[in-house]
């Protein structure tokens, strides 16, 4: 059986879900922050040490101006009403991406990371204003300026994820089966799951079905 410590998810398909059952993306989006506390409950109970959330791109800013409001008002939301309990739980939530947000959010943001910061059940990691582009740029900068030798021992102490392993799954849900510039690096060897329900349709049961059958999965690494 496959060690499982980290899963990574592209939330996709709010929007879609939204206006088919309510007339409205942002209702998708409310409907999909449910299936996040759904599945922070699930991750836990399986003893996942990491899960890795793709909440905002680094491309979401094309979006009307209306819908990237409601999102950030959600996630502030979520936040003033949440963090303590999370801390509670013995959890830490690490940001992803840069913060370049209202200085409410940006504030938000630091303090719970911060308030957080010693807890050890289960790393949350918000990528906000994420590209993996951008970060393996940066990534490479950092090296130049460090005059250190590029390999990936050396890149990989300048990404966002130092300390974190990488993703043993990525689950995409929405029924598309792309990257979107998440984690190009960090996904090398993960196992990828390709779900065709809508973000706010996920349940439990399919995640746990994903961990299920990732757990017998033969995983070579380019060994055979
Ligand atoms: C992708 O669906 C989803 C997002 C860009 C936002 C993800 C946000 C949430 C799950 C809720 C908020 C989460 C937190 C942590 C506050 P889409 O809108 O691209 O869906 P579509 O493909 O159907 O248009």
């Amino acid at each position: 059986m496959n060690p499982l410590k980290h899963v990574a998810i592209i939330m996709d398909g709010n929007g879609r879900w939204g206006l088919k059952y309510e007339n409205s993306r942002n209702a998708g989006h409310k409907a999909g922050l449910k299936t996040v506390e759904k599945i922070i409950k699930e991750t836990i109970k399986n003893k996942i040490r990491f899960l890795t959330l793709f909440a905002f791109s680094t491309e979401n800013w094309k979006r009307p101006k209306k819908e990237v409001d409601y999102l950030f008002n959600l996630l502030e939301n979520f936040l003033i009403n949440k963090i303590d309990n999370l801390h509670k739980q013995n959890i830490r939530l690490k940001i992803l991406g840069s913060k370049k947000f209202s200085n409410k959010l940006n504030k938000l943001l630091d303090y719970s990371e911060k308030k957080t910061s010693k807890n050890t059940k289960l790393q949350i990691n918000l990528a906000l204003n994420y590209g993996s582009k951008l970060e393996l740029i940066d990534a490479f900068k950092k090296i130049k300026r460090s005059h250190n030798k590029i390999n990936e021992k050396n890149l990989e102490k300048y990404l966002q994820t130092k300390h974190i392993p990488d993703p043993d799954i990525l689950i995409r849900t929405g029924n598309t089966r792309r990257l979107s510039n998440f984690l190009l690096w960090q996904i090398a060897y993960s196992e990828i799951f390709f779900e065709k329900k809508l973000w706010p349709a996920f349940t439990e049961k399919d995640f746990n079905k994903i961990i299920i059958e990732y757990k017998d999965i033969k995983r070579n690494f380019g060994n055979i």
